[in-house]
């Protein structure tokens, strides 16, 4: 449906066309005000749609979270990481013959450059797994971009196949390195989330690979593919608009999601829940958090678009009794931790009236301590489940066609005036 609003200016009535999505708020497109000489202002896009997008729907009030129309509920039932890939890529679910021939695909670009294992083995101990990780991804710009034509989509195909395929192999060479551990060599034959698996914890190159464990890191990674235009999505984009590498582009995303208001916040949960140490300090925390003179937040909890459970959420938690279980970990300290938090958080007049749920990072970091991951290697597995979002997003903008993304700003500096010479001056 197309409509239209107006807008009232000193008198003057402006007419702004209104459209509807197939899902979702009503959008006005604004683009011609500059025309009348203003612009909107919306810092930090509360209220603003950044581009169209057929890839991922968010009702934060209802707590839905739906790919291609597919709910995420359904999703981490029914389907896993590789599947989702492609649905994200191509629009549809995939027939037997035509995933088959998506994950051979993948599977023939699992060879990185010998170079980026040199490169990583110059971080010194204790460098960040994400730094590291950003570091070899950029470094596949400087590889790959010779003949590279984005305006091909054949071509553009073959970066989003090379990357699904290459960032959990960096991934796990990261790991192997920031563990000082020797690396082990890819399996053929294992599924994605096996050879992962594989990758970051075998002992050697026939060492069994747990069906529980690999099922849930490909859990993970399936709960984080994609999440509309956030922060990391929207640096992959607005680096896109530029006709810059695609690399580069999603070296740019794993740099944004870093940031523990982002996906940095699952390694922030578990600090958070480290310096909290018993469950009988948790008021005291609480207070903290409510507290505005108190920078203190409760990591993994809040969003920008729920207001409501993160469905994700539920899911990392139910992935989190199997992992558990499967581990024998009987009542994780941090985990009863986590539950009473949450228990507590959702109690509290502060929290209902702000509508602030647990969201995904909020159980995922107790999964991969579980797993023997450290914490701060937490949101690289983020950012290998995110790709596939990443990747499509940007695949999508290319193909819609798209202008340089170049925000305005409201100048609240100096006037006009003139220079001073510095033997003039005060
Ligand atoms: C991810 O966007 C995405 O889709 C992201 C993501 C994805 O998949 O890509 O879902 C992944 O990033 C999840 C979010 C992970 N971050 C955290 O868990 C960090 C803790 N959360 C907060 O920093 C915060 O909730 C944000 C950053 C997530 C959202 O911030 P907003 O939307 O800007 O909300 P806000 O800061 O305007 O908060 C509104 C009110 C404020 O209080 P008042 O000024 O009204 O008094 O709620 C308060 C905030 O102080 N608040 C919190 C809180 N989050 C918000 N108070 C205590 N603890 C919190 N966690």
């Amino acid at each position: 449906m197309v409509d239209t609003a107006t807008l009232v200016v000193d008198g003057k009535e402006i007419t702004l066309e209104v459209s509807s999505p197939s899902e979702g708020q009503d959008v006005i497109n604004v683009a011609s005000l500059v025309n009348e000489g203003l612009f909107t202002f919306d810092p930090g896009f509360l209220s603003t749609a950044s581009c169209e997008s057929t890839l991922t729907y968010i009702d934060g009030d209802q707590g839905k979270l739906l790919h291609r129309g597919y709910s995420i509920e359904q999703l981490a039932e029914k389907s896993n990481y590789m599947e989702l890939c492609y649905l994200l890529l191509r629009g549809e679910l995939p027939a037997q013959s035509e995933l088959a021939n998506f994950i051979a695909a993948v599977e023939k670009e699992t060879v990185v450059h010998e170079q980026l294992v040199d490169i990583c083995s110059t971080f010194p101990p204790g460098s960040h797994p994400m730094g590291m990780l950003g570091t070899l991804v950029s470094a596949m710009s400087a590889f790959y971009h010779d003949g590279l034509d984005i305006n091909d989509p054949d071509q553009r195909m073959q970066v989003a196949i090379r990357l699904l395929a290459q960032i959990p192999i960096c991934a796990a060479i990261v790991f192997r390195h920031h563990m000082q551990k020797e690396r082990v060599d890819l399996r053929p034959g294992l599924s994605y989330a096996d050879q992962f698996y594989h990758l970051m914890f075998s002992e050697s190159n026939d060492s069994e690979v747990d069906p529980i464990l690999s099922k849930a890191l490909d859990q993970i990674f399936l709960l984080h593919a994609d999440h509309e235009q956030n922060a990391s999505t929207s640096t992959v984009r607005l680096v896109g608009s530029t006709d810059a590498n695609p690399y580069g582009c999603i070296a740019a995303g794993i740099a944004a999601l870093w940031g523990p208001s982002h996906g940095g916040a699952n390694e922030g949960v578990l600090k958070m829940i480290a310096e909290i140490g018993d469950e009988s300090r948790i008021p005291q925390y609480i207070k903290k958090a409510k507290d505005r003179d108190d920078p203190f937040r409760i990591m993994g909890f809040g969003h920008r678009v729920y207001k409501n459970f993160d469905p994700r959420a539920a899911c990392v938690r139910a992935t989190c009794n199997d992992v558990l279980d499967r581990l024998g970990i009987k009542d994780d300290p941090i985990l009863e931790i986590a539950k009473t938090l949450a228990k507590i958080a959702r109690e509290d007049e502060y929290f209902i009236e702000r509508r602030l749920y647990p969201n995904v990072d909020f159980y995922s970091g107790v999964i991969l301590r579980a797993l023997g991951i450290p914490q701060d290697y937490f949101t690289v597995i983020f950012a290998v489940g995110r790709t596939a979002g990443w990747i499509a997003q940007w695949h999508e903008m290319v193909s819609d066609g798209y202008k340089i993304g170049r925000p305005r700003q409201k100048y609240t500096g100096p006037r006009q005036r003139d220079y001073v010479a510095i033997d003039q001056r005060s």
